[in-house]
């Protein structure tokens, strides 16, 4: 059995408007019906899983149970992180939550990303599981389309084009771009998925190895945790204390048992609208619409309208992005994707 650990502590600031601070890109669906954080569950619950683990803040806890309720998932246990620290105290917390089943396997999911074959990404867990079972902290593996400076990098020995699991000879989060270039020239380099699978007995002792400050906060932030309706709301002080650092920084650049299993289907990180519009059905001239959109002579458009009593329409649009919600509407370049980001900074400034 796999303990579900499911990560839902971002904001998603580069999909705004959809994404907000109190209804974060998760919650909201982006691509198909169902939000990611509903496929997410949906994906990591079955014969082969146990009740999920949520790591979460206090701003979304209702919006989690009410997805969970949603999916009949009543028996989630629902951590409550009193500030966002990032993914390694939180990580770390979960497994110090499960440490009374040390040999245990558990599955680190975003809660905001497409998994496009489900088929192919439960035979890669399969895979990973076996790898895990020996002690090795397994990543997923894509193989990379461009020279993305926002991903991990996974070094393998062999190229990855047999599909085989394969021991990970370094780790590099987040390579400035001449580096990233040079990476996805060299061939033998998988993006990391930031979907993991390890015992909870080998992350605590990788944590304790690579990141021995985050034990104490992490470790009396569970021990001071009291269910409260059914959440457990970790102790805010000693959490405070943790040091705000991924766990890719923490443990994976600096461990050497990371094996790496390729998954080949569709992936997404669903991170900003560039990435929703490559995800999308598109028309012959690759337009995407959503909700009461309509493109007219548009090329490379993505059109989305919240609001079903509000008619967007593009006419003679190329490399546009137009969302309108109810409260707010962004027109933006494709190119822009990205600093989609500084409009919340800008608007916050105003506030
Ligand atoms: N509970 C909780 N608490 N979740 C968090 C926190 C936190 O403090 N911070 C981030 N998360 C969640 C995010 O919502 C997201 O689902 C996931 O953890 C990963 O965090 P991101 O901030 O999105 O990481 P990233 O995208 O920059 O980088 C990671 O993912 C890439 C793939 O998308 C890394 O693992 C990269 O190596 C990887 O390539
Ligand atoms: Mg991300």
């Amino acid at each position: 059995m796999i303990t579900p650990v499911i990560l839902c502590g971002g904001s998603g600031t580069r999909l705004w408007p959809l994404s907000r601070k109190s209804y974060p890109k998760q919650f909201s669906s982006l691509v198909g019906d169902d939000s990611p954080f509903i496929a997410t569950c949906r994906r990591l619950s079955g014969p082969d899983f146990d009740a999920p683990v949520v790591m979460t803040n206090a701003d979304f806890r209702f919006l989690v149970t009410d997805q969970l309720a949603q999916l009949g998932l009543a028996d989630a246990r629902i951590l409550i992180e009193p500030a966002s620290r990032n993914t390694a105290p939180a990580i770390l917390t979960a497994a110090l939550s499960l440490a009374d089943t040390p040999d245990a396997l558990m599955l680190v999911a975003p809660s905001d990303h497409l998994i496009g074959d489900e088929a192919g990404f439960r035979a890669a867990v399969e895979k990973g599981a076996e790898a895990a079972r020996s002690g090795q902290l397994v990543t997923f593996g894509i193989t990379p389309t461009r020279a993305e400076t926002g991903y991990g990098y996974l070094e393998l020995a062999d190229s990855p084009d047999n599909g085989n699991s394969q021991s990970v000879r370094k780790f590099v989060e987040k390579p400035e771009l001449p580096r990233a270039e040079e990476m996805l020239a060299a061939g033998n380099y998988l993006w990391n998925a930031g979907i993991f699978l390890f015992r909870v007995r080998d992350i605590l002792a990788a944590f304790e190895a690579k990141a021995p400050d985050l034990f104490a906060p992490c470790k009396a932030a569970w021990e001071a945790a009291s269910p409260d309706l059914g959440f457990f709301r970790l102790g805010e002080e000693a959490y405070a204390e943790a040091r705000d650092v991924s766990i890719d920084y923490a443990v994976m650049e600096k461990s050497d048992n990371i094996t790496a299993v390729p998954y080949g289907g569709g992936w997404s990180d669903l991170g900003a609208w560039d990435a929703i519009l490559d995800a999308l059905h598109k028309d012959e001239s690759g337009n995407a619409t959503y909700g009461s959109a309509t493109a007219v002579h548009c090329e490379n458009t993505l059109l989305r309208s919240e609001d079903k009593g509000m008619q967007l329409v593009g006419l003679g649009l190329k490399d546009t992005i137009a969302v309108a919600m109810r409260d707010a509407v962004l027109v933006a370049n494709l190119d822009d994707a990205q600093r989609v980001k500084d409009v919340v900074t800008i608007l916050k400034q105003r506030d």
